[in-house]
């Protein structure tokens, strides 16, 4: 088999590392005569992978011991809800950034628990722009600062992030792990795990205690963060298959060179792809501010729509997937995540070129 180069936006392409070694064990787990996802979350052989998981989380990024590392379930979504929930109510407040389409949709539930003060809004730039993180001043009294590290859909990523007064809470979905982080400016941080971190059907929380005390009371077991604090993420039965993918995911980070080397190879591959678009005088359009353009999803537009169609269909002919845009907001997309080597890449940059030049 030829695997393909694939850029799609999530779920998205893994380390084939980490798929071979999974294959390997998938019937039988080290020896055990049964297979990892058949054995009881309570079992030794479980624990050892649900800690070695949580243990790469926190070295990794270099976690102090006052932040809890939590395995959830319900997407990044579930976390629109859940944040709010828990730190928000009546007669409390939360600013956020609305930097695109998936800010959008945390502030809509957000305002359900409390009231939100929008403290930047993209509009004016179609969401292609960000804040000055230096000239955000959170609100007197809010709970936290919501922001959205890197826009899927829109291409635009902070570059630095704001320092205020309130807790900075930051939905990573989509960069998460991908260049390292100064932790202790963020009180909690929270990820799908379908991008850089696994399968779908694990969500990735870091919370810090200072925030988990302002856990707000009435609130159902599974959806306070402080029952998965207390209980290690083993309150009930935890997503064991992405948890486990995610332990050998880390391990290939780790292997790899850790959060430093990421960094420098996303820039890399996403460097050689904003240079093919730059390059060809026009015929490529990134409507990202230059300043903020992600290392995670390059946006593109041709300047002739009629070409699209032959452009995706060529791409396809040599083995790239997934770069068609959200249907959204339509044109290309190139997601280039963690696990996509640098051949892909420029493989994607080369055939920009080619087409380019076959029919500009
Ligand atoms: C930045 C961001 N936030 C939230 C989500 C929603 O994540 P989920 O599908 O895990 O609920 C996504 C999904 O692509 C995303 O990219």
């Amino acid at each position: 088999m030829t695997r393909k180069f694939n850029f799609h936006a999530g779920p998205s392409t893994l380390p084939l590392s980490v798929l071979e070694e999974l294959q390997a064990e998938l019937v039988e787990y080290q020896g055990l005569g049964l297979s990892l996802i058949e054995t009881s979350h309570r079992s030794p052989e479980y624990d050892e992978v649900h800690n070695r998981a949580m243990n790469l989380v926190k070295s990794l990024f270099g976690l102090p011991d006052n932040y809890k590392v939590l395995f959830l379930q319900g997407g990044a979504t579930m976390q629109f809800s859940m944040l709010p929930m828990n730190f928000l109510g009546p007669n409390r407040s939360a600013d956020y950034i609305n930097s695109g389409a998936w800010a959008k949709k945390a502030i809509e539930d957000a305002v359900l628990y409390g009231k939100v003060n929008v403290l930047y809004d993209g509009k004016s730039s179609n969401y292609m722009s960000l804040p000055d993180p230096e000239s955000i001043t959170s609100s007197a009294g809010a709970q936290y600062l919501h922001i959205t590290s890197n826009e899927t859909i829109g291409g635009v990523q902070w570059k630095s992030f704001p320092r205020t007064q309130a807790p900075l809470v930051a939905d990573m979905s989509s960069d998460i792990m991908s260049r390292p982080l100064p932790v202790d400016q963020f009180a909690m941080i929270y990820a799908g795990a379908q991008k850089n971190l696994g399968p779908a059907g694990l969500t990735l929380v870091i919370i810090r205690d200072d925030l988990l005390a302002q856990e707000q009371d009435g609130i159902g077991a599974y959806l306070r963060y402080s029952t998965h604090a207390k209980n290690d993420s083993l309150y009930n039965t935890p997503p064991v298959f992405p948890i486990y993918a995610l332990s050998k995911v880390l391990t290939w980070i780790q292997n790899s060179g850790g959060l430093g080397a990421m960094e420098q190879r996303n820039r890399e591959k996403a460097q050689v792809i904003y240079q093919a678009i730059e390059q060809t005088g026009g015929f490529y359009t990134c409507p990202v501010d230059p300043g903020v353009r992600s290392d995670m999803n390059i946006v593109f537009t041709l300047a002739d729509s009629q070409l699209d169609k032959p452009f995706l269909q060529g791409s396809e002919e040599l083995g790239m997937i997934g770069l068609k845009g959200h249907r959204s907001v339509g044109g290309f997309r190139a997601s280039v995540y963690n696990a996509m080597p640098l051949e892909g890449a420029k493989a994607l940059a080369q055939y920009m070129v080619d087409f380019a030049e076959k029919k500009g």
